[in-house]
């Protein structure tokens, strides 16, 4: 729709750098970053209900229920600023039900981002994974260091970045990643997610600079 704010999925493997691109797509384009994880996470550590629930579920590596994880993200897309600068939405949908669910609630995406990692490549950026909690950044020890010894004393590492865990998650993500994708087949776009960060962002990039340039020309031969 010209003239509308730009909606993103984005969606891929544990680790294969969703955060990462968001930080950067976010910077460029002014959209609302929605991550499930990190909504979710939120309720673990306000310590509700729904977050101690959730948290058995995160622990196993298996998919929170719907019954919380819906209507978390639905309100969340709701909020004014999502509606006002558009969304990107992280994460989310991760089954068949969670996708019928969104689109019930009249969320469509324009474009939906799918981030390609080999296996090995993953565990590795799992277990060096490490968060700034004062900004929210995520660094990588080997990969994207943290820039001064004072943000290095203060990283921390989620509760489910073991090897153990992350080979969880990636079995969940294997059993649904084909009936999600079959629904947004006609705007997906595969990118190899395995080049430095920068590279990976530039293929983003790319998209979504052609997604404007298309609807700048509709409307203008409206
Ligand atoms: P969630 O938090 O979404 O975790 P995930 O999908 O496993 O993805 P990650 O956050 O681990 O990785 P990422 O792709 O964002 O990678 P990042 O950029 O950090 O979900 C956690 C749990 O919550 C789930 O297991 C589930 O239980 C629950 N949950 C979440 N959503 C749900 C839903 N919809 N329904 C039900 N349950 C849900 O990068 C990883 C590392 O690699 C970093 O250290 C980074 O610095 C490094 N890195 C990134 N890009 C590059 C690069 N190009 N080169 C080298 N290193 C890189």
């Amino acid at each position: 729709n010209p003239g509308e704010a730009l909606k993103i999925m984005i969606s891929g493997a544990p680790a294969s750098g969703k955060g990462t691109q968001c930080e950067l797509i976010t910077q460029k384009y002014g959209l609302v970053h929605v991550a499930a994880g990190d909504l979710l996470r939120a309720e673990v550590a306000a310590g509700s209900d729904n977050g101690r629930l959730a948290k058995e579920f995160m622990e196993k590596g298996q998919l929170v229920p719907d019954e919380i994880v819906v209507m978390m993200v639905k309100e969340r897309l709701s909020l004014p600023d999502a509606e006002e600068n558009g969304w990107l939405l992280d994460g989310y949908p991760r089954s068949l039900s969670q996708a019928t669910a969104l689109k019930k609630f009249g969320f469509e995406p324009d474009l939906f981002i799918l981030l390609e990692v080999p296996e090995d490549i993953l565990v590795e950026r799992v277990i060096g994974r490490r968060l700034d909690p004062v900004t929210g950044k995520i660094y990588h020890l080997k990969y994207s260091p943290p820039e001064t010894e004072e943000i290095a004393a203060r990283l921390t590492q989620r509760f489910d970045d073991t090897e153990e865990k992350v080979k969880l998650r990636l079995r969940t993500h294997h059993q649904n990643v084909e009936a999600v994708l079959s629904m947004f087949k006609d705007i997906t776009v595969k990118i190899d997610g395995n080049g430095s960060k920068e590279d990976v962002f530039a293929q983003i990039d790319g998209w979504l600079t052609k997604l404007l340039e298309q609807r700048k020309a509709t409307s203008e031969s409206l």
